[in-house]
């Protein structure tokens, strides 16, 4: 017996799914009816009204950003962040929900081989600069890794049969997001995927939050002593999972609460499809980048560098205490993206595929966490050390533009240890290049590696 009110499904103008449900029986009803149960249709019917009735924002002003020119401030941050670290007071933090649409690849992204010689996956990238910090600081360093319900079963068995890259599998903790029901971008009515299941997508990386908090992993780090947690994205091996320096700068009182820091590399051009970090109504807030106009993209200030120039890397530290407060607060507001998204037609009785996009996707950003946070605070970081995010299956942000900026970095830390390189036609190194993240995180690391005096060209090496 059905026991949804149709009078608040047909308020909401989703009558179409009880008729559904009443053409279903057996376990394809059951099965209808946990998912109809998910629905929160007056926080849908309310995403769907308010549609067209954007706020009107002041013009944006470019952030201030720490640039990290002087030595002394670097040296002072090293320590303070060593010390954090020494302590045991810091987990990692991986939001690996993502459907990763443009990337294609057949499996969670953080599967995907990005090593330029070993093909290690994106996690066991991560997994290597966890194990290496753990023995620097001789701390356990929990890393929480967020996935969604589409993707968690795969993401799990991967570590499994990893054996979880070899850190100790009660140190890492798997989370899972929520979902967001698609709509039809013309009536707002929810999309099926197939007879008996609605569309969802998970709720964006912003859901970290609810996430954290529902599946009481806040309250565990809390009690192992945790305060601070470093975030960071599946998609860019190149991150610095746990940077001391960052971590050092996200505490000094003098010029953060220690709510939330981010790091932002400079754009590569007015046209980069990157968010960029800008101030707003006096708060500090990321500008996404299909909301900016091209005016503001270009704008150039007095040295003719881009005004908008701080792309969001999607790199923050995020103090616990602030964690707590956002997840007792109302929540991160949906942001609408109209998509491809593959439906069941009721029609037909068949999956379409759609040639343009037919959806509203709904999802929450944990960037909008900053407008929200006391003296948040934004560090330049260098893109050539930290950045090459795989994105797509090919052209800029793939595969390849990842592994030869990681080949690049690698030739970078190996000519400081003193290797020497035969050049290729453009200058650089005609070697083919992997520092494993287990082995170094920083070129110092290096100094404890046996490293050859000379690479000649075509040479592969790996340390
Ligand atoms: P992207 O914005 O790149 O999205 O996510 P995506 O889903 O990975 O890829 P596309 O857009 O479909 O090609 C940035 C980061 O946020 C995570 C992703 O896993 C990635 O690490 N993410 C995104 C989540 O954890 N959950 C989400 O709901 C969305």
């Amino acid at each position: 017996m059905c026991s949804f009110d149709s009078e608040v499904f047909a308020a909401a103008g989703q009558s179409h799914l009880l008729r559904r449900l009443d053409q279903l029986c057996g376990e394809q009803a059951d099965r209808f009816q946990r998912d109809l149960a998910q629905l929160d249709l007056s926080c849908m019917q309310r995403l769907w009204s308010a549609e067209d009735q954007g706020e009107v924002q002041t013009a944006p002003e470019p952030p201030t950003l720490v640039e990290l020119t002087d030595r002394a401030v670097r040296t002072e941050a090293l320590s303070r962040g060593q010390a954090l670290l020494a302590e045991g007071k810091v987990a990692c933090l991986t939001v690996a929900g993502g459907q990763g649409s443009r990337l294609g690849w057949d499996g969670p992204k953080g599967t995907f081989p990005s090593g330029p010689i070993t093909g290690d996956s994106l996690f066991a990238q991560f997994a290597g600069q966890i194990e290496r910090e753990t023995k620097r600081y001789g701390q356990t360093v929990p890393w929480c890794i967020m996935t969604s319900p589409l993707n968690h079963g795969s993401t799990v068995a991967f570590f499994e049969e990893h054996h979880h890259f070899g850190l100790d599998p009660s140190t890492v903790h798997f989370f899972t997001q929520g979902v967001m029901p698609s709509v039809d971008r013309e009536s707002g009515e929810v999309l099926l995927a197939a007879a008996d299941a609605i569309a969802f997508n998970p709720d964006g990386h912003g859901g970290t939050l609810r996430a954290l908090s529902r599946s009481g992993l806040l309250s565990t780090l809390r009690s192992q002593g945790i305060e601070h947690l470093s975030y960071f994205q599946v998609d860019n091996p190149m991150v610095r999972a746990l940077d001391p320096v960052f971590l050092g700068l996200h505490i000094e009182d003098s010029v953060s609460s220690g709510e939330v820091t981010s790091k932002a590399v400079a754009k590569r051009s007015a046209d980069e499809k990157v968010g960029v970090f800008g101030v707003q109504d006096g708060q500090l807030t990321v500008l996404e980048y299909s909301d900016l106009d091209q005016e503001v993209c270009e704008a150039t200030d007095d040295d003719g560098k881009l005004m908008f120039r701080a792309g969001n890397m999607a790199v923050h530290v995020f103090g616990l205490e602030f964690l707590d407060r956002l997840t007792n607060g109302t929540g991160l507001p949906f942001h609408r993206a109209v998509k491809k998204v593959p439906f069941f037609d009721d029609s037909t009785g068949t999956v379409q595929q759609p040639s343009a996009p037919n959806a509203v996707k709904y999802e929450t950003f944990i960037f909008d966490a900053l407008p929200l946070a006391t003296r948040p605070l934004v560090v330049e970081a260098d893109r050539a050390e930290e950045f090459a995010p795989i994105k797509n299956a090919e052209g800029s942000d793939s595969v390849q533009t990842s592994q030869l900026a990681q080949s690049a970095r690698a030739a970078k830390w190996l000519a400081q240890s003193g290797v020497q390189f035969a050049q290729g036609a453009e200058g650089q190194p005609a070697a083919q290049l992997e520092i494993r993240s287990s082995t170094a995180t920083c070129p110092a690391d290096l100094a404890l590696c046996e490293l050859p005096e000379k690479l000649g060209a075509g040479e592969r090496f790996l340390v």
